[in-house]
């Protein structure tokens, strides 16, 4: 299958600091890939060196084109949207600005987005701030597929929330993965093994490997060597973080 994302011995360095070592992989042009990895290994990293954020060497094509040497404003035009760790809305603006903020073209996705979040049009003039953690998730969803992207790379989008709320966020992702890839960082293992075709894992900022999502997650030594978790624990499945996050 095509890749829609190559990145070949990316690194990357925040303050002069190295936050990612090397990491290879790609991203197939359908469907969802999860990235993977205890706290603190260079994930949040790795998808703010692919967008140009932090400072980065290495290769990044998308579509086959490198764009490691474009600034951010231009790789988000060829089609990268960004839904980040912690959401970031705009608290004081209402659902709807928050919304017509993010579009880029002349044809908005309005429709399919009102589809996927009828609770969002229902709730398009409340201030932002005053949602629900998962509300405000939906937002920063929203936002991100009001364009007509190549690509999403959405950071812990499940991270905090109830578990009733996980799998309405896992039900967007799964429904908006029909019309575009995404690359998603999720320590919620129960979302990955849902979502997941390839697994990407991630450790001390390399990548330490690369396989079917279910076949890591399935394989209770692999998961607990490579994650430092149980993949089978129902209770670890209800909360976000596997691990206190020492590092964050
Ligand atoms: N703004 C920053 N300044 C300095 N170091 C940072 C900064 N942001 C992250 N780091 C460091 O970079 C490394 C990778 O962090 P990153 O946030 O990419 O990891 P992560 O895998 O996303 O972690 P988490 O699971 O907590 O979200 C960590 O050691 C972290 O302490
Ligand atoms: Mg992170």
């Amino acid at each position: 299958m095509s890749a829609i994302l190559e990145v070949t011995d990316l690194r990357c360095s925040i303050g002069g600091q190295p936050v990612v070592e090397s990491v290879t992989f790609s991203v197939p042009a359908t469907g969802i890939t999860a990235v993977l990895g205890r706290n603190g290994v260079g994930k949040t990293s790795t998808l703010r060196g692919i967008l140009g954020l932090i400072h980065r060497r290495g290769e990044v094509r998308l579509s086959g084109e490198r764009v490691d040497a474009l600034p951010t404003h231009r790789i988000v035009k060829r089609g990268v949207g960004y839904v980040p760790e912690d959401r970031e809305v705009f608290a004081k603006l209402t659902v709807a600005e928050n919304l017509a903020l993010a579009e880029r073209q002349r044809n908005p996705r309005r429709e399919f987005v009102a589809e996927l979040f009828p609770d969002l049009v229902n709730r398009r003039d409340q201030m932002a701030g005053t949602l629900s953690g998962g509300q405000q998730q939906m937002v920063s969803v929203a936002r991100a597929l009001m364009n007509d992207n190549q690509l999403l790379l959405v950071d812990e989008p499940t991270k905090g929330l109830a578990p009733k709320i996980v799998t309405e966020v896992a039900d967007a992702l799964e429904e908006a993965a029909k019309t575009v890839p995404i690359l998603l960082v999720e320590q919620n293992l129960e979302v990955v093994k849902r979502l997941a075709h390839d697994a990407i894992v991630i450790d001390s900022g390399r990548v330490v490997h690369v396989g079917s999502a279910r076949e890591i997650l399935d394989d209770e030594e692999l998961t607990q060597r490579l994650l430092g978790v149980h993949a089978e624990r129902p209770a670890d499945a209800d909360t976000a973080a596997p691990s206190p996050e020492a590092h964050s």
